[in-house]
């Protein structure tokens, strides 16, 4: 593989003489040439520059001179007799500016398939754009990228950088090709897991001891945990791009700790807050949906129709909006509310019906008892950890709406909705107690279940 970097600083490049890139030169992997672009100015103070048509700051980069320069290139790269090459080889001619894509590792992969790669380093405001339109009309490859979103003085270190990037793909640079796509941006589609080496102390630092346990599951997993981790708090577009097929079910365990769902597509992010005034509606349809999902199958449905006009209306869902005993969350998947909850605070010495309070009053202090009234989620949603997310933020917000030494929160749940009690339990809710609920005239036997919400101050 052949690099040609054209530049009006060639002195920029002697790094490209040094370590993996200057040995892979060393070893006939790949040729890296210089070329200084005045050479093929044709004035004496050897301009490679003119003033913008049509008015505006800086100078551009005269398109003659270029062409020149890269037609050479191209001509003693290829043999200037048309024929000689036999197997057409594949040029691309590179141009970096802070106008061009964002140069990514698949571009990479793709580059390093080349045969003969041309980089075009602009200065200035850049190349007259005749330059990138001449050769793509006459059939090269013309690749116009940025390093990112920010402005360089030229092109040389973003040549360096693509030098770099590129060079290491090329078969027998690097002596393990797994530690490849292992590494960020490799084809897991994440950033790489934090690495450490000796010593295992170091001010003060331990190394996480599963690296050091040496079983190797454990291992690999914690890795996965950390990549999933920072992915999401450095490049969420990154998760946002993964697909079903490259997560496992502890990937998406993880993925659900950190705020998505996987859906048919891929992951996405579960925003979870209070509801607005505008969404009563929209969250008592779903309520009204959703509430025979939770009721015995041998109740009445006009006693279920009964029970969602009387409590779950629209006019129901402003009220508790509006009034700030009553917190209401709504957790929205790609923009959609997929699921909701509905918090009572009680008021000073008040006790909901059925509340477990003598179950949780362990110490002289009567604890504030939160009623988690309602929290249910779309079908759709269901087993993909969208639940775990809205308890985990409803239990969250109620500690930050109310000011008590100690908060539990407590619900009750059908006592055949076997679903609804496993999932409560998986999130740290136990069983407390019992209650009657009545739906019309039906009694029906609930479930309560209670978590402390907040440590004991
Ligand atoms: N030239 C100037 N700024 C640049 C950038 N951000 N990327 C590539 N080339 C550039």
């Amino acid at each position: 593989m052949r690099f040609d970097i054209v530049t009006v600083f060639p002195e920029f490049f002697s790094s490209l003489d040094l370590s993996l890139v200057g040995k892979a030169r060393e070893r006939g992997l790949i040729a890296v040439q210089t070329h200084d672009l005045r050479d093929w100015t044709t004035d004496v103070h050897r301009t490679v520059d003119d003033s913008p048509f049509g008015g505006g700051a800086g100078m551009v980069m005269k398109p003659d001179v270029w062409a020149e320069a890269i037609d050479d290139v191209v001509g003693a790269a290829h043999g200037e007799t048309p024929g000689t090459n036999e197997v057409p080889a594949r040029t691309v001619l590179a141009i970096p500016t802070p106008s061009g894509a964002p140069l990514t590792q698949g571009d990479c992969w793709d580059l390093a398939e080349a045969d003969h790669v041309i980089i075009a380093c602009g200065r200035y405001e850049g190349i007259d754009a005749r330059v990138a339109d001449y050769y793509r009309g006459s059939g090269m490859e013309v690749f116009e990228y940025s390093l990112g979103d920010y402005v360089l003085n030229g092109g040389e270190v973003a040549a360096i950088a693509l030098v770099e990037a590129v060079a290491r793909l090329v078969p027998g640079m690097v002596g393990n090709p797994e530690s490849l796509r292992e590494e960020s941006h490799g084809e897991h589609g994440l950033l790489e897991y934090p690495v450490y080496t000796r010593p295992t102390t170091f001010r003060g630092h331990d190394v996480p001891a599963v690296l050091t346990s040496g079983d190797h599951g454990k291992v690999a997993r914690w890795r996965r945990d950390r990549a999933l981790e920072r992915t999401d708090a450095r490049r969420p577009d990154m998760l946002a791009a993964l697909t079903p097929d490259q997560l496992d079910k502890k990937d998406r365990a993880k993925l659900a700790e950190l705020g998505w769902v996987v859906g048919e597509d891929g992951p996405l992010a579960v925003v979870v807050d209070e509801a607005q005034p505008a969404e009563a509606e929209a969250v008592s349809q779903l309520a009204g949906r959703l509430f025979p999902h939770a009721c015995p199958p041998d109740m009445k449905p006009e006693d279920v129709a009964d029970f969602v006009a009387k409590n779950l209306s629209e006019r129901d869902f402003a009220q508790y909006i509006a009034d700030p005993n009553h917190l209401v969350l709504v957790a929205r998947v790609d923009g959609q509310i997929a699921g909701y909850s509905l918090a009572i605070i009680p008021e000073a010495g008040q006790v909901h019906e059925g509340a477990p309070a003598a179950a949780l009053a362990d110490g002289a202090d009567e604890p504030l008892l939160v009623y988690l009234s309602k929290m249910y989620i779309e079908p759709q949603w269901r087993g993909k950890g969208l639940f775990d997310i809205l308890i985990r933020d409803t239990l969250e917000a109620i500690t930050a709406a109310v000011d008590a030494p100690e908060i539990f929160v407590w619900l009750g749940t059908n006592i055949g909705n076997k679903r609804a009690i496993r999932a409560y339990k998986r999130a740290g809710f136990e069983i407390v107690g019992e209650r009657e609920f009545f739906v019309g005239e039906q009694v029906n036997k609930d479930l309560t279940l209670a978590i402390r919400a907040n440590m004991p101050q």
